[in-house]
């Protein structure tokens, strides 16, 4: 009796085990079929992402001339694109972009600061905080402060009231209670002309 229940747990053993060296060796094989899945996905895919990733996404903007944009230094104008990716039925028909020209370039931004929804025409545009090929003019809100990155968009660090900008007191308030949300991008686009002076703008 004995004897027979020591096979019973011994052949229960050698199931158990071999069970287990299957499921082992099951386990270990799953990950490198997953491997050479996405190695052979991966390798069609590269060459058509990148070569369907330069947009071409230059629209003319009716009815604006070269003449029409700012020209002079710190100069923020607003121009009304009436294109659709721009206008908004609610709060903005007429599809309208700040244009602002510094040191001899031109940038576009969108209407309202990201951060108070204030409009930006009279936003103040501030050198690079630091010389270099890669440095970027600033926009910086004269409502609440908040300071861009011209050419991208981003939030940098805001411009001080030495700078001549930092916005008013109502403003600050506004940025404080806007804080939470974390600092929000401001969107840009790119602008070029035509030789017939045409403006165009990358959307
Ligand atoms: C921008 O601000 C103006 C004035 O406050 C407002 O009328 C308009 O709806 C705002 N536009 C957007 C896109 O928020």
């Amino acid at each position: 009796m004995a004897l027979l229940l020591t096979l019973i747990i011994l052949a229960l053993i050698t199931i158990c085990s071999s069970y287990s060296t299957s499921s082992f060796t099951m386990r270990k094989g799953r990950p490198s079929a997953k491997k050479a899945m996405s190695s052979l996905s991966k390798n069609p895919n590269s060459p058509t992402t990148s070569s369907t990733s330069i947009p071409s996404n230059w629209k003319l903007i009716p009815d604006i001339k070269t003449s029409d944009l700012p020209d002079k230094d710190g100069q923020i104008t607003l121009i009304d694109t009436n294109l659709d990716g721009i206008k908004d039925a609610g709060v903005n028909p007429t599809g309208a972009i700040c244009c602002a020209s510094f040191a001899g370039k031109l940038y576009a931004f969108k209407v309202n600061c990201s951060c108070c929804q204030v409009p930006m025409n009279k936003a103040k545009i501030l050198p690079p905080p630091e010389a270099g090929l890669l440095e970027a003019p600033r926009l910086s809100c004269d409502f609440c402060g908040s300071t861009f990155n011209l050419r991208t968009g981003e939030p940098v660090d805001d411009a001080t009231k030495s700078e001549g900008a930092g916005g008013n007191m109502l403003g600050g308030m506004v940025k404080g209670l806007m804080k939470s949300r974390g600092r929000k991008p401001i969107k840009v686009y790119a602008l070029s002309s035509d030789d017939k002076g045409r403006v165009l703008i990358s959307l």
